[in-house]
Formats: structure tokens, C-alpha cells, sequence
């Protein structure tokens, strides 16, 4: 830290939720307008903060900043391209592929792949998580990634989105499934980039969640949101209301009472939309277990993991329905778990009605 302006805010930002400058009703958002940082500079400037660090962690964001641009490109051009359509094929999860979920996986694999300090890397796209270094020549770290979140709304032009998680890599352990089976409070870091209307990249380090957008001109992921908390309360929930029947009654005694309790609902689909929505607006963001989904549909260590780790760090809540996501010790790479996350109050109101 060298004492400057931005430092200065960072630390006011950071003081403990619970302390009076934590999460409010209001909207706690610190709009950055006076000077331009890009994600590279920020980074490291944060690992600056760590007299022993590497820079490996570094260039494993840049890694992902480069893929994220890929795909950014990709997606705003997806039919010209041709990445609209099913591939053909059905991933591990049984669900089929479109093609621009090859097309983003592919990126990601090709990009990260050359990063000396990535040992593991876990895709949804792939069965099996790839060893790319072993033993004293793995790296530190570990990245497992969605690739396309939300890629069924392509073809309507919705906005999608990139998960990623960077995990500690234990050289000791020889399988590459049991090295990335992590619970989500051992992530490094993890984030998102939602291709929206603009495209935005947000990051948690464990300290904070900031967000940056990427500006064209310049080719850059560039600081827009330093800091960035959730309301504590927001009436609106979002989840596909369509299941309600399947729903274990917990749930639909919790959306009756929203609805008396006159909540907006809003969901598009695209759980990196929904989440960023939640994250910025406040809200409650649920994926109960369904009957076509009994332990939920979102996956534990590439979907749920990241954005709890976001959330919680934006000073919301996160749990499969009664114990944190983050405390969830996972057994395979494909996992899912049911999920409720967002504003501290909205879990509550849900964890109520689950409890019965
Ligand atoms: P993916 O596109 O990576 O397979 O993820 C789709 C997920 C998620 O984005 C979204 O929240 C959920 O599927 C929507 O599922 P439903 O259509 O069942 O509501
Ligand atoms: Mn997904
Ligand atoms: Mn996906």
C-alpha cells in the first residue's frame, strides 16, 4: 500500500460487516470516477500487498482477462460467427452442447493451458479435469471454469456469462478430481464476466468485490465498481417459478408469502445475469431441488462456489437450503447442490419457510 487515494478508500471499504459501515438498506456501491484502473494494474497492486507473492496469480487472471475478450468478440458476433445451435454432442452433465460452448471451452483450454503456474484446469465441457504440470513441475494453482453459463439463450440474444474459480494446487495429491474437490472457503479467488448489454468482469480476492468494464477502445478491463456491498433487503426473488410443484414445500410456503408480501419476481435464465442482478440490486437468487433435479441443478465447484464466494464477500448470504454453500465438502467435479443466495435479509426470510 502506498497511501494513496485508492488505498485510503479500499481501507474504509473493508472495515467488518456488523461494524456500521457494512451492508445497509441503501445501496453501498463506490462508483470509481476519478482516476482509471484496469483489472492488470489492480491486480498487481493487490498482490503487491504480499511481500512473498510470485506474480503467478497475476498472470493467471491476465489469462483469463484474454479469454474473456475472446469470448466477448465471440458472443457479440455469435450467428456471423456460427456458434448458434447444438453441436451434436451431450456434455457430462447430459446436457447438450451448443456450439459456442465448445467454441468458449476451447478458448479457455487454449489460453490457459500455456500458464506455467496453473496445474489442474476443470471445464463443465470436460469429463475429466486436465493435468496440465505434475508433481514439482505443477504450478500453484488450480482453475476450474463455465465456460457459457446460460449459452440455451444465445440465440436469443440474452446476456451470458464466464464462472472461474482459482483453487491452491497440493502437489502431494496424485488425482487430479480429489486436488480440485475443495470446499468453496479454500477458493484464492474467483469471478465472472457477463456479456451484457456491456461486458463486465467481477473478481473477489477475499478482499472485497470489484467489478471492471471492458472498454473497446482500449482493449481493456478498466475499474468501474471498488468495493462493491449488496442491500440487506430487496423484494425480489428469482427463481424459475415454472417448478413450484416439485419444489419440497419449504419453498412454496416461502413464495406464497412473497407474494402476500408483494415481491417483484424477475429471472432470465442465465445464472450470471441473475446472480450480477442480485449482487448489484439486492434480491434472493434460489435453485431449490426439482423433480427433475432432486439435489439441484447448479453445479457446486465452478457455479455455486465462485458466486458464493462473490456474494458472501459483497456481504450477502449463501446456502444449499441449510448449511453454507462454502462449508459443502465435494465428493466429484460435476457435483450440483441446490442453492439460495443474495441479500442477508432475503436468504433469511427463505431459510425460515425451508425450516418450516
Ligand atoms: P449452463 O448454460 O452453463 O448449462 O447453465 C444453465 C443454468 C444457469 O445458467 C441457469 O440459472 C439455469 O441453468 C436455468 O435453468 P432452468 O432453465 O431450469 O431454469
Ligand atoms: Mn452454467
Ligand atoms: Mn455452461
Amino acid at each position: 500500500m502506498d497511501g494513496s487515494l485508492a488505498d485510503q478508500r479500499m481501507s474504509t471499504h473493508n472495515a467488518p460487516s456488523g461494524s456500521g459501515s457494512g451492508p445497509s438498506n441503501a445501496a453501498h456501491r463506490h462508483v470509481v470516477t476519478d482516476n482509471l484502473t484496469s483489472l492488470q494494474t489492480f491486480i498487481l497492486e493487490e498482490e503487491a500487498r504480499f511481500p512473498n507473492a510470485s506474480g503467478e496469480f497475476s498472470w493467471i487472471v491476465s489469462a483469463i482477462s484474454l479469454a474473456a475478450k475472446m469470448i466477448a468478440y465471440k458472443v457479440r458476433h455469435v450467428r456471423l460467427q456460427g456458434g448458434v445451435g447444438q453441436q451434436g454432442d451431450v456434455n457430462v452433465q447430459g446436457e447438450e452442447q451448443i456450439k459456442m460452448d465448445v467454441i468458449a471451452n476451447e478458448v479457455i483450454m487454449r489460453v490457459l493451458g500455456s500458464r506455467k503456474s496453473i496445474a489442474v484446469l476443470g471445464s463443465e465441457e470436460e469429463e475429466q479435469p486436465a493435468i496440465l504440470r505434475r508433481g514439482s513441475e505443477g504450478g500453484k494453482y488450480c482453475v476450474l471454469f463455465d465456460p457459457l453459463d446460460g449459452s440455451s439463450n444465445l440465440d436469443t440474444a440474452v446476456g451470458v456469462g464466464t464462472i472461474f474459480t482459482i483453487l491452491r494446487n497440493d502437489p502431494h495429491i496424485p488425482d487430479a478430481v480429489k486436488t480440485v474437490c475443495q470446499p468453496g472457503r479454500q477458493q484464492v479467488a474467483a469471478g465472472y464476466v457477463l456479456y451484457g448489454s456491456s461486458t463486465v468482469f467481477v473478481i473477489t480476492t477475499g478482499h472485497g468485490v470489484h467489478m471492471f468494464e471492458l472498454d473497446m477502445s482500449v482493449g481493456s478491463f478498466l475499474l468501474v465498481s471498488r468495493d462493491l456491498k449488496m442491500p440487506r433487503a430487496k423484494k425480489v426473488y428469482s427463481v424459475n417459478e415454472a417448478y413450484t410443484e416439485g419444489f419440497p414445500e419449504g419453498y412454496q410456503r416461502y413464495l406464497k408469502w412473497a407474494h402476500a408480501q408483494g415481491y417483484s419476481s424477475r429471472y432470465i435464465g442465465s445464472m450470471v445475469a441473475d446472480i450480477h442482478r442480485t449482487l448489484v440490486n439486492g434480491g434472493v437468487f434460489l435453485y431449490p431441488p426439482t423433480k427433475k433435479h432432486p439435489d439441484g441443478k447448479l453445479r457446486l465447484l465452478y457455479e455455486a462456489n465462485p458466486m458464493s464466494f462473490l456474494v458472501e464477500q459483497a456481504g450477502g448470504v449463501s446456502v444449499n437450503g441449510s448449511v453454507r454453500t462454502m462449508d459443502i465438502e465435494p465428493k466429484a467435479l460435476h457435483e450440483r447442490t441446490p442453492l439460495v443466495m443474495g441479500s442477508a435479509d432475503e436468504v433469511e426470510h427463505v431459510l425460515r419457510h425451508v425450516r418450516g
